[in-house]
């Protein structure tokens, strides 16, 4: 939540920032600043809405600064407006901060500065941060302001990337706790990020926690917890997060709804010729009694299908659970426990939450993510990546498809391991991602969408897999069309929801497991009699008097790679429609690093 950047070099730096800010403008989009230094004093500019409107603010001022911090907002403490929109300052405006994270204690280091007569215009929780660090300094020499940093990150709990100006002091001080700080050396001067793909191309860093950076126009140096200058190792990735923009679409998430097939064909060509999945799977799964796994959103819902064919494929018992409500009931966890947690960015705050607490009952821990340089990677014993390179729309779509390859391949791996048969092949899921491209355009769907759009509530509906799939289909409909959807088990319909129906209810129902087949098409009727109406989504040859079916080709194993596919071109219509814009969804941050 919320991206920063900076830049201090021998050029202007305000095309570095915005453009950086631009690349994290999914990670918060309600309110943007800047602060820079001029003419020995600190001026900021701040604006509501996205990255575009403070580009508008920008045009309108001249401003030839080489050294700029900037931030685009995702609100936590404090409505949307401009006095919560970062950079946040001091009362001496003297000191200003980016801030990503959440300070926990913030209301008592707030009302300690108070009783000393600081005065705060915001609601953040980052506004303590300046003031703390304008107490705290000594002069304006790097070990004075380090020093000055490091006494004020020591009172916060909580996580934080900051990024701090100093008035008089051409230099950024960045420092970092449980959220990711990125710096590069290139060859237009010296830049941090919240994110790798945000960042220009040359030699990448990423801070440690606690550790402590000093950019300025020579270089950018580190220091570690003890303030002891240290080398961090330089990162050793090709930049799979580089940002490749529209390539012709209207949006990043229409491009990468029909990215799906090349995510799951990248996934399997990595992860063969990587032996990542082999090393995990014979370490960890030889001997497992039981996997826990846990992630959040549309990760979540990787792990339900994941969940479901180990348990029905190799017969291994797991709990899966969302990463917010884990801790509340926490099952049994120990030495003999392998954990699962799913991630994109690798930086969900819930998820990694849940890392620590596996770690310390002794579990096993492996993750799936799409960001190498997360923190995820680098907290399980074991990583596999998916390969579907960066995905900019907080809608997640072809990484969940890339997801899916990894699940199948990895159920495959373990059924051979435990010398089970597995119901598909590796070129069964080959076979899946290419028919997935031929479904660019599914004609009915614009019909669908016309009459979708003036509902305020829809169902999705589908037994076993099928509900899993369901799941996914409602997520994306709600959070890009902003229709209420309801994803059901359709045996549970009876159980209360069918009050609800009548003859304006619309329903899209999933039909895709043969041996459910006759218990859906029961359900069905029971919809329709009720007068409601149904779309169904199926791989079958089968009559019923629905009011559209969409047919998918596919084994049923298989099927919630085209069937979410198909929601999420659903779901994609009907935001187009009714206008909304998919990439920027209200309310919503693509990165979720606060709990
Ligand atoms: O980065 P993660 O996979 O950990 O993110 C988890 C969820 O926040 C994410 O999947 C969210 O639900 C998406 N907006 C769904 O499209």
């Amino acid at each position: 939540m919320c991206g920063i950047a900076g830049y201090v070099g021998y050029k202007v730096a305000t095309p570095f920032v915005l453009d950086c800010l631009q690349k994290l403008e999914y990670r918060g989009y309600d309110s943007a600043g800047i602060a820079f230094t001029q003419n020995d004093s600190l001026c900021r500019l701040r604006v509501l809405g996205g990255v575009d409107n403070l580009k508008r603010a920008v045009s309108q001022d001249v401003i030839d600064s080489s050294v700029m911090i900037g931030h685009t907002r995702w609100a936590t403490h404090g409505r949307v407006s401009v006095e919560n929109a970062h950079p946040q300052m001091s009362n001496h405006h003297d000191v200003a901060v980016v801030h990503n994270g959440i300070i926990e204690n913030f209301d008592n280091l707030k009302a300690e500065l108070q009783s000393t007569g600081v005065t705060f215009e915001s609601q953040t929780d980052t506004e303590i941060i300046p003031n703390m660090i304008h107490n705290n300094l000594t002069g304006y020499t790097d070990t004075q302001i380090l020093d000055a940093l490091q006494k004020t990150t020591r009172r916060l709990q909580g996580s934080f990337a900051l990024c701090v100006l100093v008035s008089k002091v051409d230099k950024i001080f960045a420092t970092a706790r449980f959220s990711p700080l990125l710096f590069v050396k290139s060859d237009y001067g010296f830049m941090v990020a919240s994110d790798l793909g945000a960042l220009p191309n040359g030699e990448k860093y990423k801070l440690l926690d606690d550790y402590f950076a000093v950019i300025s126009k020579e270089g950018i140096s580190f220091f570690d917890k003890d303030m002891q200058p240290v080398t961090l190792q330089k990162l050793d990735i090709t930049n799979t997060q580089q940002d490749e923009g529209h390539l012709g679409f209207d949006s990043y998430m229409a491009k990468e709804v029909s990215q799906g097939g090349d995510a799951i064909r990248n996934t399997c060509k990595n992860l063969i010729e990587s032996n990542a999945l082999d090393i995990a799977c014979t370490e960890l799964f030889t001997h497992t009694f039981r996997i826990v796994i846990t992630a959040c959103g549309t990760a979540l819902h990787a792990g339900r299908i994941l969940g479901y064919m180990l348990q029905k494929e190799c017969g291994i018992e797991c709990v899966i659970d969302y990463a917010s409500e884990f801790r509340y009931f926490p099952p049994h966890i120990d030495e003999e426990t392998v954990c699962i947690f799913i991630s994109q960015s690798g930086e969900t705050a819930d998820t990694l939450s849940c890392v620590e607490f596996a770690k310390t009952k002794q579990a096993r821990t492996l993750g799936i993510t799409n960001v190498p340089t997360s923190r995820l990677a680098g907290m399980v014993d074991y990583c596999i990546l998916s390969s579907a390179g960066a995905e900019r729309a907080v809608a997640s779509t072809k990484v969940l498809m890339a997801q899916l390859a990894i699940i199948y391949m990895l159920v495959q791996k373990i059924c051979k391991i435990l010398n089970k048969s597995c119901e598909f092949s590796f070129k069964d899921i080959l076979d899946c991602a290419n028919k997935l491209d031929r479904l660019k355009s599914v004609s009915k769907l614009d019909k669908i969408t016309r009459i979708l759009q003036h509902k305020q509530s829809l169902f999705v509906l589908g037994r076993g897999l099928d509900y899993l799939t369901a799941l996914e289909g409602a997520l994306k409909i709600k959070e890009v069309s902003y229709i209420h959807c309801e994803a059901l088990p359709l045996g549970e319909l009876k159980h209360g929801s069918l009050a609800l129906f009548n003859n304006d209810s619309y329903c899209i129902v999933l039909m895709t497991q043969k041996h459910l087949m006759a218990k859906t098409i029961n359900n069905i009727h029971e919809i329709t009699t009720r007068g409601a109406h149904v779309i169904l989504i199926t791989n079958m040859d089968v009559s019923v008097d629905v009011d559209y079916v969409i047919k998918i080709d596919c084994q049923d194993t298989l099927s919630p790679i085209p069937a979410i596919k198909v929601l999420q071109i659903l779901a994609l219509k009907l935001a187009k429609i009714k206008k909304i814009d998919v990439d920027k969804p209200r309310n919503l941050a693509k990165s979720v690093t606060v709990e």
